[in-house]
């Protein structure tokens, strides 16, 4: 093989492993910037060896973000109407020159741009038919899409329906769903306090949010929407422009963020202003995109396999601040593993002052070779989580050492233990450093697992106070325990052990997850309390078994078995049990008849026609009715409910469930004016 030919097959694997970080797990490893750099070398190559070039090669074809394998998908996947492309990316105004040249040459038109943001989010195309929204589909590879309508129905700013005058029978619109920055922030507050991953940036946070099983949760996480492409037959509008300006006039979100640009200064001005500006948005953006306006030229322009013609992005490289490094903390989290975080002379980097930056793991510090006084350069990973990506050795102090990664827990001083394919050092005392088991009670009682109202503090303040040491120490508590914690008077002890008797009716998958068994994240229990659907049959469970199930790998049933092999948490659980909480699934009756026999008055408008409505609920076993009674199971409000069957409900006690509530429970969304339906999960 030659050299080219084999530079050119290790291009082609690391950008297609990068895509599956990216797209798939919604955690790269390496910048934009250089994932771009690598995508730019096998462009040059396989333009000078076109012989080399394969269809599937990833500069022919867009990244796939489809989750799952067939056998195990999540959502329902379905063909996008028109392929749904990336777009060409540059990081230099020549190259928009050279994309310019091209244009002209193929259009007489006197050339119209429109220079537009770059929202850094995860693509979304939605289908609006009689003016109601029918599909969404994230781009996928392009060809299909993962059906994600449920989700979407949960993001505020979405129409589900619209108003206004000419809104063509059907038509798509593409677009950014996208996660602010302020929801991104309180969600890696959440997440750091519940023990789980972060997100590496608001971008990831976008799309592991909108892939999420639970509607509820997404509508929890603060996305927002922009849309910026509209297609569809006979639309009627000779400019891109135009068909955005429609667009908002019917209600839809589309950003005011775009100028008309005519040639190379006005969109070199454009580029300037926003480079700077974009750091006051209170959303992520990652450079500009510049369209030909005319939609005829658009067409005449066309596609390639991967980007359309009509468009190029300008991508902003990431800012970049230079500080020093005062010390190194070495933080122990809830499972035990130890991070090494720098603390920083504050610097001002992207609307933020930055005065921390994680260091990942003991390789990660040892790949930099960073020391205390050393000069670093801080880049926060797409835009917001601060990263140290290389040290200034030309400022290293004179008599600078390596710092020593510690060898004993920094909190109750155990020897650290590191298992031969992880990265990270873990404290191995599970049950008896503090840190740890503080951080352990805390997630047990957070709102993803036993939703039991008590502040970090309090919990920590119950474990100083020697109240409690194991989780099943909560449910022992009394009043008289209560009024030990500082400000805690009656009302508040009160509101905590009703919340306490609350959780007694907690799933068992939320218990399961609440145990805070080591890499068993909240998607883990779901799908191990499903399979096993208690917990006796679970903790039975060998390694090899647990393996069976999903894509339970080697580290996850092995902290699962020792979990279950220490003494201690089976006596914990056996309290738990004695206390009343739930270690088995409620009877799982299958979604098609989960209506059975149920009466349940409709009233209001749904985004689906009443009839579609009534044979919506007559396929899943209910008897769609008009009038209230003791009766009636619940009545399914619509938009505009009457006001009389709202009053009766009232008086009668009837529950009132929304659209969506309807869909969560029969597990699927309607999408078609016929009776065809998504199946979600
Ligand atoms: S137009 C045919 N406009 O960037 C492709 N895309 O890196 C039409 N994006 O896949 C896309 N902001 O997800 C367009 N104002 C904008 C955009 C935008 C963000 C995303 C989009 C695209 C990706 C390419």
């Amino acid at each position: 093989m030659e050299d080219f030919e084999r530079r050119i097959q290790e291009l082609r694997e690391q950008l297609n492993e990068h895509n599956r970080r990216y797209y798939v797990d919604n955690s790269p490893s390496i910048s934009d910037y250089d994932y771009d750099m690598l995508m730019n070398e096998l462009i040059a190559l396989e333009k000078e060896h076109p012989e080399t070039v394969t269809p599937d090669s990833p500069t022919r074809r867009v990244g796939s973000d489809l989750s799952g394998d067939p056998s195990s998908r999540e959502f329902r996947q379905l063909p996008h109407r028109y392929p749904m492309l990336s777009l060409g990316n540059t990081y230099n105004l020549g190259e928009v020159n050279d994309f310019i040249e091209r244009v002209a040459k193929a259009s007489d038109k006197p050339l119209e741009f429109c220079c537009e943001l770059k929202f850094d989010g995860t693509a979304i195309c939605l289908t609006y038919r009689k003016g109601r929204l029918v599909q969404a589909l994230t781009r996928g590879d392009g060809i299909i899409g993962d059906e994600v309508l449920r989700n979407v129905r949960k993001i505020a700013g979405i129409p589900a329906v619209l108003h206004g005058e000419n809104i063509p029978d059907e038509f798509e619109i593409r677009g950014e769903i996208y996660m602010p920055y302020k929801s991104f922030d309180a969600l890696c507050l959440e997440r750091e306090e519940e023990g789980e991953a972060p997100f590496a940036n608001p971008r990831n946070a976008a799309s592991g949010s909108l892939k999420l099983l639970d509607a509820e949760e997404v509508g929890r996480r603060g996305l927002e929407c922009t849309l910026y492409h509209m297609l569809g037959e006979n639309l009627g509008f000779e400019t891109h422009d135009r068909a955005l300006l429609a667009a908002k006039e019917w209600g839809l979100p589309v950003s005011e963020h775009r100028t008309i640009c005519r040639g190379i200064d006005d969109i070199d001005a454009f580029i300037n202003f926003w480079d700077t500006e974009r750091k006051r948005l209170p959303f992520p953006t990652d450079g500009v995109v510049i369209k030909v306006n005319d939609l005829a030229t658009q067409k005449e322009l066309g596609f390639t396999s991967k980007t359309p013609r009509w468009a190029v992005a300008y991508k902003f490289k990431a800012e970049q601040a230079c500080t020093e490094v005062l010390g190194i903390d070495y933080q122990v989290g809830r499972t035990g593993a130890v991070t090494p975080v720098a603390n920083l002379a504050p610097v001002p980097l992207s609307g933020t002052m930055v005065k921390r930056a994680t260091l990942h793991n003991a390789e990660q510090m040892e790949a930099l070779d960073i020391r205390i006084g050393d000069w670093v350069y801080v880049e926060k990973g797409g835009e917001i989580i601060p990263k140290i990506t290389s040290v200034e050795l030309s400022r290293r102090p004179l008599l600078s050492t390596r710092p020593d990664f510690p060898k004993v827990c920094p909190d109750c001083g155990t020897p650290l233990v590191r298992q031969e394919d992880q990265a990270k050092w873990f404290c191995p005392n599970i049950l008896g450093c503090p840190t740890q088991v503080k951080e352990t009670l805390i997630h047990f009682l957070s709102r993803k697992a036993m939703n039991v109202l008590a502040g970090d503090a309090t919990v920590s303040q119950m474990y100083d106070l020697g109240l409690v040491r194991r989780s099943a120490d909560f449910y022992d508590l009394k009043y008289t325990d209560l009024y030990r914690l500082e400000g805690w008077k009656e009302k508040s002890c009160e509101r905590f052990l009703q919340s306490l008797q609350k959780s007694r009716s907690v799933t068992f998958d939320h218990v399961l997850f609440a145990l805070g068994i080591r890499n068993v994240g909240e998607t883990t229990a779901k799908m191990l309390a499903r399979h096993y659907q208690n917990i006796d049959a679970l903790s039975a469970a060998t390694a090899e078994e647990l393996q069976e199930v999903g894509d339970i790998g080697g580290i996850i049933a092995g902290s699962i078995r020792e979990f279950f092999d220490e003494p201690r948490n089976k006596s914990n659980i056996e309290r738990l049990k004695a206390a009343g909480l739930q270690f088995s699934m409620a009877d799982d009756r299958p979604a098609d008849n989960i209506l059975e026999g149920k009466a349940i008055v409709i009233t209001g408008t749904y985004s689906i026609s009443r009839d579609e409505m009534k044979a919506l609920i007559e396929a899943h076993g209910g008897k769609p009715t008009s009038s209230i009674s003791a009766k009636t199971a619940f009545v399914l409000a619509g938009e505009n409910p009457g006001p009389e069957k709202v009053k009766k409900a009232e008086e009668l006690g009837v529950k009132m469930i929304s659209e969506e509530e309807l869909y969560a429970m029969i597990g699927t969304v309607p999408f078609d004016a016929g009776n065809k339906e998504l199946t979600l999960f």
